[in-house]
């Protein structure tokens, strides 16, 4: 069911406004409305401006009505990038790496990916949905309203499936719209050890003709990495996902410097992904081809990285998004605030691009900019409440989220006041 609701009295509107990635410069410009009110009908946003002028246009006494009075307004946020599906925790990896193990290390010796795959694949249909549905609750008392959620811990098709068919369920019981995304490609399993090229044939010729037959993922993703798959076996991948009509993503120079940011440009994907060690080129490439430079701040600071180069990767005229990157791996959390204070803190990106970045231009990482991501007439009735009057408290409340409420589709489903969620 789809809502009908007003939200009036707002002292900042900050619409986002838009229905493409802003690249460069124009992230900088939130187009607020200083006293605005919107108007959502069946879900769908019908109107958008100064409170007055609205209010004249439409009887308050068939809709809900929230007064916003001292409070912010903002479109919902769009994680996306995350792996949010999958089976068992790696709490102690975590202390392995306080005690300076590395990442790819961990995970050259069967631990890291390889540990959640074994617990993804022994993990059953119904745990996965009680999990699931527990970090979209989260997800949602943090502002977002629209997720990517990738495959990954399966490796095999029949636990890629399960992971695909959790999230296409999970869709349907939750408010959260799931985008999703196949990452069979994630990491090389035990029996592929050594030939992987043939897992890479394996992927490309029998599992993905039958995720694309089955329509259980829009995009197609792969772990671009020394020691995981090369430039040359990604794009093998990713051409044939591209020719079954996928989408593509790529999590691209994460670790090392690969090259994995021009092939995204060269293939012409939706995204490219991490960009830790992202070349020129690279970079200067994304813009060109308009590839939206998917950051994700609490993986750096999670394995205690170098950031990646954010004002640069603005200032060379790339769209550039935020996004959380949550897995049980390299980065465990969902928390929005404190990716968007590391971005602002470390990475030399402004508060107003932050907004952009985890708005319109995650809407267009997942290729939805035309239907979410920002408070426009037409859109999606998502939007969320802060408990303060600007947007400028979201980083300024250290990793502490300032959403009060947040609508999704014209309906109320979260409210820190009246402890509603979903
Ligand atoms: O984006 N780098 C590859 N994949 C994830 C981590 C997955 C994990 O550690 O479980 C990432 O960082
Ligand atoms: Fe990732």
């Amino acid at each position: 069911m789809n809502g009908n609701i007003i939200i009036k009295n707002s002292p900042q509107l900050v619409t986002c406004s838009g229905f493409k990635a802003k690249q460069g410069s124009a992230m900088s410009d939130l187009h607020v409305i200083d006293d605005g009110a919107v108007v959502i009908e069946n879900g769908i946003i019908t109107a958008v401006g100064i409170t007055g002028e609205v209010l004249r246009k439409f009887n308050e006494e068939s809709y809900m009505t929230i007064d916003a009075t001292g409070k912010a307004v903002l479109p919902g946020f769009i994680d996306s990038h995350t792996h949010f599906v999958f089976g068992g925790y790696r709490a102690e990896e975590f202390s392995w790496r306080l005690d300076g193990e590395d990442y790819m290390e961990i995970m050259k010796r069967g631990g890291g990916i390889a540990s959640t795959v074994n617990s993804t694949r022994e993990a059953s249909r119904e745990e996965l949905l009680e999990s699931g549905k527990k970090r979209l609750d989260s997800m949602l008392s943090f502002g977002v309203t629209t997720v990517e959620g990738k495959s990954g811990y399966g490796l095999d098709e029949t636990t890629e499936i399960k992971q695909l068919e959790a999230m296409v369920e999970l869709d349907k019981l939750h408010p959260m719209d799931i985008v999703r995304t196949f990452l069979g490609a994630h990491a090389v399993p035990e029996d592929f050890q050594g030939r992987e090229d043939k897992f890479i044939d394996y992927m490309a010729n029998d599992v993905i003709p039958r995720i694309a037959n089955r329509g259980l993922a829009e995009f197609c993703d792969i772990f671009c990495e020394k020691s995981v798959f090369s430039v040359e076996q990604s794009k093998r991948l990713l051409l044939k996902a591209k020719e079954l009509g996928f989408k593509l993503k790529i999590h691209a120079d994460e670790i090392v410097p690969l090259g994995g940011t021009e092939l995204a440009a060269e293939l012409g994907a939706v995204s490219a992904d991490h960009l830790l060690h992202a070349s020129d080129k690279g970079i200067t490439d994304l813009a060109t081809k308009g590839v939206v430079a998917t950051l994700l701040p609490g993986t750096a600071f999670s394995l205690k990285e170098l950031y990646a180069r954010g004002r640069y990767v603005i200032d060379q005229g790339c769209a550039v998004a935020l996004a959380t990157d949550f897995n049980p791996g390299s980065c465990f959390t969902e928390s929005i605030p404190l990716i968007f204070v590391l971005a602002t803190l470390y990475m030399g990106i402004t508060i107003e691009e932050a907004v952009t970045a985890l708005t319109i231009n995650g809407a267009a990482a997942i290729d939805r900019a035309d239907k979410t991501g920002s408070i426009d007439v037409g859109k999606a009735g998502d939007v969320i409440i802060l408990e303060f009057p600007s947007y400028k408290y979201i980083p300024y409340h250290i990793g502490v989220s300032c959403v009060e409420k947040v609508v999704k589709n014209g309906n109320l489903v979260f409210d820190k006041e009246n402890q509603i969620n979903s």
